[in-house]
């Protein structure tokens, strides 16, 4: 149905998070943890296949083998309300490097324009995982993934907890080979562009600026 990579992530904690994100009496205090949730195992299936090295440690008792991460993690968080995945990822990966991409919606078109980027350097040798709640009409998601490819960025993975079918094609469109990782697609855009059902504006209810 869905000829981009789409990864489906299926999981009964996943299920319980996000239906607190959709109850529209979930509080900001409730819907942020909620986020942090959600986010902890979106990323970590994103993540999956992480490249790790073997190494030794000595436990109280003796020589233990296990495995590290190698190599460079770059999340990058669309703002606003990408930074409400934020510090999961962090949890999971401590010492990942973090670029920001400022994009804003218009009200009334739902086209998004860009007021600030920074990005690390070396984005050509690094894992980058871009984080952005919500994926409704996908032209956010394109102009950030644009930014990414320009400054180097071979393969780029992305989450996010609600997607729509209009932006998971417009995304395949432009972005072939960039691995979305969600738990839902939903119905359809509302004349507001606005994903239904969704779960509303994902930064207003983040931050309580509704
Ligand atoms: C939301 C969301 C995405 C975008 C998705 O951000 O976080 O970035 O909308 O919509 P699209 O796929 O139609 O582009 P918004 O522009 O509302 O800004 P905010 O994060 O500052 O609230
Ligand atoms: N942004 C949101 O926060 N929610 C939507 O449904 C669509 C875009």
């Amino acid at each position: 149905m869905f000829p981009v990579p789409l990864h489906l992530v299926d999981h009964p904690l996943v299920h319980d998070a996000l239906v607190a994100l959709r109850d529209k009496h979930t509080p900001p205090e409730h819907f942020r943890r909620a986020a942090t949730r959600i986010s902890v195992m979106l990323a970590a299936e994103a993540l999956r296949d992480l490249p790790t090295r073997d190494m030794t440690v000595e436990t109280p008792l003796g020589p233990a083998s296990g495995r590290r991460i190698q190599g460079d993690v770059v999340v990058v968080p669309v703002l606003r309300a990408g930074l409400g995945m934020l510090d999961a990822v962090l949890e999971l990966v401590p010492d990942a490097r973090v670029g920001h991409i400022g994009l804003q919606r218009d009200e009334m078109t739902a086209v998004a324009s860009q007021y600030y980027s920074k990005l690390p350097s070396r984005l050509d040798s690094s894992v980058v995982l871009m984080i952005d709640p919500m994926l409704a009409t996908g032209g956010s998601a394109v102009a950030a993934l644009d930014l990414l490819a320009q400054a180097g960025a071979p393969t780029i993975r992305m989450i996010c907890i609600v997607a729509a079918p209009e932006g998971v094609a417009l995304v395949e469109q432009h972005h072939p080979h960039v691995v979305i990782y969600t738990p839902v697609v939903d119905r359809f855009l509302n004349e507001h562009k606005y994903i239904v059902p969704g779960l509303g504006d994902f930064g207003d209810r983040l931050y309580g600026t509704v």
